[in-house]
């Protein structure tokens, strides 16, 4: 916040002397909010011979106030898509197709993937408020990054072997990263779960972990399909996805990498 005093006889000043402060301070602000406080210097009668401005730059809040809007119109959206499917489904069984065991087991399968979107989708959403809300982690220990990559593997095995990936892990003896273990595993999983999702049948995964100039570095690579360059700037933005149709197929919330993200910083 900027506060601007000023003491003025010409009020038709004002607006030049407010004009030229504003495009000169804040050529690129987003919205400024400007109180004026009149000053009295010769009491109850007397006209005003000044005022007291206060400018802050509220581009900022406005932005901070457009991602809510966005997010919770995305999660409703992203809520209400297998909610409609369910109903829909739910409809067409009470209308008579419950009748036919075939069809209705096949309806019955649909409502269960979309419950399963439904509850993918409040869960991850759950995750990143926790992850976002908890200032201080005490649960931040050293952990052997091969140890836990041990633990991670048989948890994507069946992703993997659905579709024929061999997944190979190249990762430095002894390297330690100071962090908590959950947060760790959520992140790698992620990682690769998007490296089997985006991968084509028979294809591999590979992750290497190594230290370079004090950094750790974390890479997973695939032979999919590969994120075209001008969707990077964004692919970590919630409910962001390349091609809205696959991933919804896939079933993927769109929340996956904004974990990732969320877990790094
Ligand atoms: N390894 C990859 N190869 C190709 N595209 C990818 C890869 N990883 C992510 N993407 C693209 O980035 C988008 C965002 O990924 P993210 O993990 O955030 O969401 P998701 O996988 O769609 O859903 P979720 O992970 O929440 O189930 C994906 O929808 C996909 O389009
Ligand atoms: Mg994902």
């Amino acid at each position: 916040m900027l506060i601007f005093g000023i003491v003025i006889s010409f009020s038709s000043r004002i607006t030049r002397i407010l004009q030229n402060f504003i495009y000169d301070n804040y050529p690129n602000t987003g919205g400024l909010k400007v109180h004026v406080n009149p000053i009295n210097s010769g009491g109850e009668h007397a006209s005003h011979t000044g005022a007291i401005l206060t400018i802050q730059d509220i581009t900022n809040i406005k932005k901070l106030e457009q991602i809510r809007t966005e997010f919770v119109s995305n999660v409703t959206h992203e809520l209400k898509t297998p909610l409609t499917s369910i109903r829909g489904f739910v409809e067409t069984l009470r209308n008579g197709a419950f009748e036919d065991k075939n069809v209705a087991e096949k309806f019955l399968q649909i409502i269960d993937i979309e419950a399963e979107r439904l509850y993918m989708l409040i869960s991850d959403i759950l995750q990143l408020s926790e992850i976002e809300n908890r200032t201080v982690d005490e649960n931040i220990k050293p952990h052997d990054l091969k140890l836990l990559m041990e633990q991670i593997l048989p948890i994507l095995n069946e992703a993997a072997s659905k579709k024929n990936i061999k997944i190979t892990c190249d990762i430095e003896c002894g390297l330690k990263l100071r962090a908590n273990s959950d947060r760790i595993k959520q992140l790698m999983i992620n990682l690769i779960d998007n490296a089997i999702k985006y991968n084509k049948e028979s294809g591999s995964v590979n992750i290497r972990v190594c230290r370079s100039e004090g950094r750790l570095i974390i890479r997973v690579s695939d032979i999919g399909i590969g994120i075209p360059a001008e969707h990077i700037p964004r692919i970590f933005e919630r409910f962001y996805r390349v091609d809205k149709g696959r991933s919804r197929s896939m079933g993927g919330t769109g929340l996956g990498l904004s974990i990732v993200k969320h877990i790094v910083n």
